[in-house]
């Protein structure tokens, strides 16, 4: 349970640790050649643990040094391609084995992904990619059991802009000798890091961060030590919850391109955005923030998973604000918690009405996802009294550290194991 007194002004200096999701896609990327891969600026958080005890799963030997943020990856040169464990199905970034599997091994039976419980969260358009690249699907078994029939290089067309789809159709298509392109391809910060990987490894990679990426694969690629770029997202949620605490709070070592879509709301909202060199960004909290509409987009589009931190600044905004969640079906839950808090929230389906209120109440909530959860802790610190936030599992699955960091920034806030972890470790 996390517990959060309101009232605290943030402001300091924050650098955000690597980012979770270009972290999944890439220990998928290691699998593609053996050797030693090593990875820097390593997130430490519930979603890459998962995904290295896959990774040992299928043959490969990881060390992990926490104090260096570091994993040293050793993948072998043949990969198991069946993986039972039900921990396949506790987070989404496991689907990234399926194209690297099938580039490796030609061959893999993986159970479905999970992630955050913010909609169906369907594969098809993975399946659907890859099949048009050759690759034979047998769904009948509730397992994913695929087999590339012969590699055929070619064009393939997203229906959809899917970040996941992007990154396993580049991952798969690593190794194809040919040329593969990828067209209304994802252009997300993981889509564009995954690329900047595959082409320090050797890949040749054209378009990243456009609508089409071109990828000739090669086998002449080699392991290489790389650094997790920073997360854009607890980058975003430490200048959101600067805003609106009134506070000062500068994020280091970030890329503004990916935030920029968050630096014109936080503006348009009457926050000051200053760019106090090309990786830092300073936000500071004039006064009450001012109402505004969100619409969440594919990237250059506001992200999706800034929408819940950003709802609970416009929670207490003045004025009523308008939020249309695009991308994902289900994700509004934090509303009903926001709304215990005292807010004005009112859901129609994927909009959202807020009536800015100017004070919310600490209240007991229950995170719901890892975002969500972010949301219910901003709230926390602008609410009256306490709030406790139950289920923060699963914001530890997407950020590390984040009590201690927002604690370091002047927040009065705690994370205490609940009771059940406790009787386990007895
Ligand atoms: C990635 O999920 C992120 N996760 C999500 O972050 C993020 O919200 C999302 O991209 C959008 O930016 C990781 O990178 C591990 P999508 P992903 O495929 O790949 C539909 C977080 O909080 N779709 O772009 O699942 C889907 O239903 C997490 O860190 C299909 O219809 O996102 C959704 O409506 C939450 N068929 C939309 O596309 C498919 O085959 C976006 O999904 C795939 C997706």
């Amino acid at each position: 349970m996390i517990r959060v007194q309101g009232g605290a002004k943030l402001s300091g200096v924050v650098k955000p640790a690597g980012a979770k999701n270009t972290t999944l896609p890439i220990l998928a990327g290691v699998l593609l050649k053996e050797g030693e891969w090593v990875l820097n600026n390593f997130p430490l958080v519930q979603d890459t643990l998962v995904m290295i005890k896959l990774l040992e799963e299928l043959g490969c030997k990881v060390k992990v040094k926490p104090a260096k943020h570091q994993a040293v990856i050793k993948v072998p040169t043949k990969l198991n391609t069946s993986v039972e464990s039900n921990i396949f199905s506790s987070i989404r970034g496991s689907i990234f084995l399926l194209g690297t599997l099938l580039a490796r091994e030609s061959e893999a039976l993986i159970p479905y992904p999970g992630g955050c419980n913010i909609g169906q969260r369907p594969i098809d358009l993975h399946i659907k990619g890859l099949e048009a690249l050759g690759v034979k699907f047998d769904l009948a078994s509730g397992l994913i059991h695929a087999k590339v029939e012969g590699k055929v290089a070619g064009r393939v067309y997203l229906d959809y802009p899917s970040v996941g789809a992007t990154e396993n159709l580049m991952l798969f298509a690593s190794l194809i000798s040919g040329e593969v392109t990828i067209d209304n391809a994802a252009q997300e910060p993981q889509v564009v890091d995954l690329g900047n990987f595959l082409k320090a490894s050797g890949v040749n990679i054209y378009g990243i961060g456009t609508h089409s990426i071109k990828i000739k694969g090669t086998r002449r690629f080699n392991p290489i030590m790389f650094s997790i770029p920073s997360d854009p997202l607890e980058a975003g949620t430490f200048l959101i919850a600067s805003a609106m605490t009134g506070g000062d709070v500068t994020v280091k070592d970030v890329n503004p391109k990916f935030l920029n879509p968050l630096l014109h709301k936080l503006s348009e909202v009457g926050a000051e955005v200053r760019m106090q060199n090309t990786t830092s960004i300073r936000v500071l909290g004039k006064s009450r923030p001012r109402a505004a509409n969100i619409k969440t987009l594919p990237f250059p589009g506001f992200p999706t998973d800034l929408q819940p931190q950003m709802t609970s600044l416009l929670a207490i905004a003045e004025g009523v604000s308008l939020v249309v969640e695009i991308v994902f079906e289900n994700r509004f839950q934090h509303f009903r918690e926001l709304n215990k808090m005292g807010a004005h929230i009112t859901v129609e389906g994927r909009q959202a009405i807020i009536r800015g209120v100017d004070k919310l109440q600490g209240a007991e909530v229950i995170a719901s996802d890892i975002r969500g959860g972010s949301s219910l802790i901003l709230a926390g610190l602008v609410a009256e009294g306490e709030t406790r936030i139950l289920d923060d599992f699963h914001i530890h699955r997407g950020y590390e550290n984040l009590m201690g960091k927002l604690g370091n920034l002047g927040a009065n806030i705690t994370s205490q194991i609940a009771n059940r972890e406790v009787q386990a470790d007895e």
